[in-house]
């Protein structure tokens, strides 16, 4: 048994913040930011949060489907900007939504989050375990950036997008994908949670509360470095692993950090730019949602045909990346 993608949607906040809005809070410009990382504007939440973006999105990918709420069996939200640290965003979608019988939890994987959420959910449905279950990455990005920090706030924006995915029968071709972490170098990004005040649990101490390292903190050419050599090589693996070939790859939906990365692992598998699409030039970077994003607005333009291999790849903090192989449905 294996899992197809039956249905897709986002929900993006209408709010937006352009490269000059930036320029004016650090010193920066539009054309630096454009020419580094091809980020135009991105997308912020004032009105919204993780949990109320994710159910959106959950609501327009099962209405995708065509799948109501209660067949949902298992609901998986891919995060680093829980609203709350309990309940789990997992479980409020569930009450929004109305999954009354699903089984619901949360993941934490930063930009890497989403294929493994997929990952997960495809295994639990090839094991017959759940039927159907709904893949979401939603984040806030907003409330965990340093807006005095260029090196940063010029990147990130807000958003969710989400999949729902169904069992198939056994003839359907599966297909494993290849992960990895590297704990060691976890210093690259990072956030202190804003509920350890330098580790005096219990001892409230509002100062410590705009200590920066309770912001996303990252050390850019450390992880570009590393992105542009392990997402090339995980690709390469996940190809290798399921015997296939570049050439029956119709798109490569990368997580959406820069426009140098995508540029750049584009030209290490030599593959045209036509199979990258991009839309970090409209949101920034968000995280695990930047993946179901991207998937969702293919999927609504209509550029994707039954039948097509599409290989999702994530990478960022921890550090993690992963790669997985999909059909489309
Ligand atoms: O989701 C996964 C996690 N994140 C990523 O994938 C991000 C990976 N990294 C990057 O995208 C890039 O490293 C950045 C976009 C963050 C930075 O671009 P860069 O080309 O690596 O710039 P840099 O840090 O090497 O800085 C080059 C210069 C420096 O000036 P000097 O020393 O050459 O005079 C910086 O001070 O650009 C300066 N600089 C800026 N100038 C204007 C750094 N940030 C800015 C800025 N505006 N925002």
């Amino acid at each position: 048994m294996t899992a197809t993608i039956c249905g897709t949607g986002s929900y993006i906040p209408s709010y937006t913040m352009d490269n000059n809005d930036i320029a004016r809070l650090v010193e920066t410009s539009d054309e630096w930011i454009r020419e580094r990382t091809g980020v135009a504007r991105r997308h912020i939440a004032k009105d919204e949060t993780t949990v109320s973006m994710a159910a959106e999105a959950a609501g327009r990918a099962l209405a995708d489907a065509g799948i109501p709420p209660e067949e949902v069996d298992l609901i998986l939200v891919s995060t680093i900007s829980s609203d709350v640290i309990l309940p789990c965003a997992a479980c409020e979608v569930q009450k929004e939504i109305g999954a009354l019988h699903a089984t619901c939890f949360d993941l934490s994987a930063a930009c890497t989050g989403f294929v493994l959420a997929y990952n997960t959910a495809l295994a639990y449905l090839s094991q017959g375990v759940y039927r159907t279950a709904l893949v979401i990455g939603s984040e806030s990005l907003s409330n965990l950036t340093n807006w005095k920090d260029r090196g940063t706030c010029i990147l990130f924006g807000d958003g969710a997008g989400a999949a729902v995915l169904r069992a198939v029968d056994p003839e359907k071709r599966a297909y494993l994908p290849v992960t990895h972490s590297d704990g060691s170098k976890g210093a690259a990004l990072s956030c202190k949670s804003r509920h350890d005040y330098n580790g005096l649990i219990g001892k409230i101490r509002p100062e410590a509360m705009l200590d920066e390292s309770h912001y996303m903190q990252m050390d850019g050419q450390a992880v570009f470095k590393f992105a542009v050599k392990r997402v090339p090589e995980v690709i390469g693996e996940v190809l290798k692993l399921n015997r296939l070939d570049t050439d029956e790859i119709a798109y490569y939906i990368l997580h959406q950090a820069n426009k140098r990365i995508v540029e750049a692992v584009a030209k290490r598998l030599n593959e045209p730019m036509e199979k990258f699409p991009m839309n970090l030039q409209e949101y920034g970077n968000t995280s695990s949602a930047s993946i179901p994003i991207l998937l969702d607005e293919m999927n609504r333009e209509g550029r994707l045909a039954a039948g097509q291999k599409l290989v999702l790849a994530g990478f960022g903090a921890g550090l993690t990346w992963g790669a997985a192989v999909i059909e489309w449905r």
